[in-house]
């Protein structure tokens, strides 16, 4: 396949996409390997085609033959990072993140005994048997999954896919699968993947906070299945609520409690939209040590829409209105589209409406095994904030 003179540049700093209006001549058919050409005639490497909104992924700069080894070196590396990074304590985390890890489009999630197969496309169907068959060999997991998660701008319909969602091989757990991250005990659901009830991404700013939380009182908003609040709770937090739209995480939550030998009804778990929940603790005059805030990028409520780029000055001040003083705010955005300097400066805007002095205490993104390539600037979505307000 042929591409212009932009993309062969990108290539050749191991940028792993081509975009449609790349590609000089006639795109490929989705899931058909090639090898990329630029306008002098160079070879840019053996990539997989696909018929979305990019349209084409490259595995091997080389132009080497996708086979079983070159798959078992690339996931063979990809283990042996996590095991460096990952403690023994954690049965929950990232084993191949995409294009980080050499492999785009496709990311692999391990929880205890499961992996869970995150694909962005079906065109990566072809590369699914060569992962089962590593994955069967070296990890012996009790059942394989697999899920897609289309990028926004792909248009297709991610239910049509073929193969389709669902369990590749093994059996299903029977219930609940619990993992730990450093310890503290979550419950997962792989058939649920993508978002099985941790996002594994955030455990470092957790272990981070883990030694400032004793005593203190802590209102988690976005909570989702909790994690936050549980890491709260076993780290001696006085006084933990716990907000998030749906009854039905907030019941995984409180179960997420359980689960860790907490007791989950001294505690607060409000099924509510963040905004109104925030201006009933202003109104009622709570004040809270430590306020989380995790949105989505984007979200509908009975409130309207949110979107993190719009709102977020509007969600600190909000915030910002219930953090006692000395407290702190802990504000994150996994927005992949947002660099680390917008969300600092959309933070900031709302402190400073609140008249509110702060002092950042840290600056984080994912943990490491969520790495960043340095040549795919996407590679670095999250980002996360620590602020002492006085
Ligand atoms: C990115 S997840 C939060 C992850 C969580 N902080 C953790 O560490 O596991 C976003 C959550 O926000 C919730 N949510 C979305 N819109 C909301 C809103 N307007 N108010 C409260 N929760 C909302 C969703 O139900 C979802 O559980």
């Amino acid at each position: 396949m042929k591409v212009n003179a932009y993309s062969e540049r990108w290539l050749q700093r191991d940028f792993p996409w081509v975009y449609p209006k790349e590609v000089v001549g006639k795109r490929e058919r989705g899931g058909s390997q090639v090898i990329l050409e630029g306008p002098s005639g160079a070879k840019l490497g053996r990539a997989i085609a696909d018929d979305g909104w990019i349209a084409a992924r490259v595995y091997r700069q080389d132009g080497g033959p996708l086979s079983q080894a070159w798959m078992d070196e690339v996931l063979d590396a990809a283990l042996e990072h996590r095991q460096r990074v990952v403690g023994g304590d954690t049965t929950g985390y990232r084993l191949v993140h995409g294009e980080n890890d050499g492999l785009p489009g496709l990311r692999i999630d391990w929880w205890s005994h499961y992996a869970v197969l995150i694909a962005d496309t079906p065109a990566v169907g072809p590369l699914l048997p060569l992962v089962t068959d590593w994955l069967i060999r070296r990890l012996t997991p009790r059942g394989i999954y697999l899920s897609y998660r289309p990028d926004p701008r792909d248009d297709r319909d991610a239910s049509r896919f073929q193969p389709p969602a669902g369990l590749l091989y093994g059996k299903a757990p029977p219930a609940d699968v619990r993992v730990t991250e450093r310890g503290m005990g979550m419950l997962v659901r792989p058939h649920e993947g993508p978002d099985v009830g941790v996002y594994a991404d955030m455990r470092e700013v957790r272990a981070w906070l883990e030694p400032y939380w004793g005593g203190t009182s802590v209102l988690n908003t976005f909570a989702y299945t909790g994690a936050f609040s549980v890491a709260a709770a076993l780290g001696g937090a006085a006084e933990i609520t716990t907000v998030d739209l749906s009854p039905h995480y907030l019941e995984r939550a409180e179960a997420n409690f359980r689960t860790n030998e907490l007791d989950p009804t001294p505690h607060t778990f409000l099924a509510m939209d963040t905004f109104k929940a925030l201006d009933r603790f202003r109104r009622k005059g709570d004040r809270f040590d430590r306020v989380v805030l995790d949105p989505p990028s984007f979200s509908h409520s009975g409130e309207g829409r949110w979107s993190a780029k719009q709102d977020y000055p509007r969600l600190v001040s909000a915030a910002a209105k219930v953090v006692a003083p000395g407290g702190w705010l802990i504000a994150a955005t996994n927005q992949g589209d947002m660099s680390p300097k917008v969300f600092r400066g959309l933070v900031i805007d709302g402190l400073r409406k609140e008249g509110r002095v702060a002092q950042e205490l840290l600056w984080a993104h994912e943990s490491p095994d969520f790495p960043a390539l340095v040549s795919f600037p996407e590679g670095r979505y999250l980002k996360v904030g620590v602020w002492r307000l006085r």
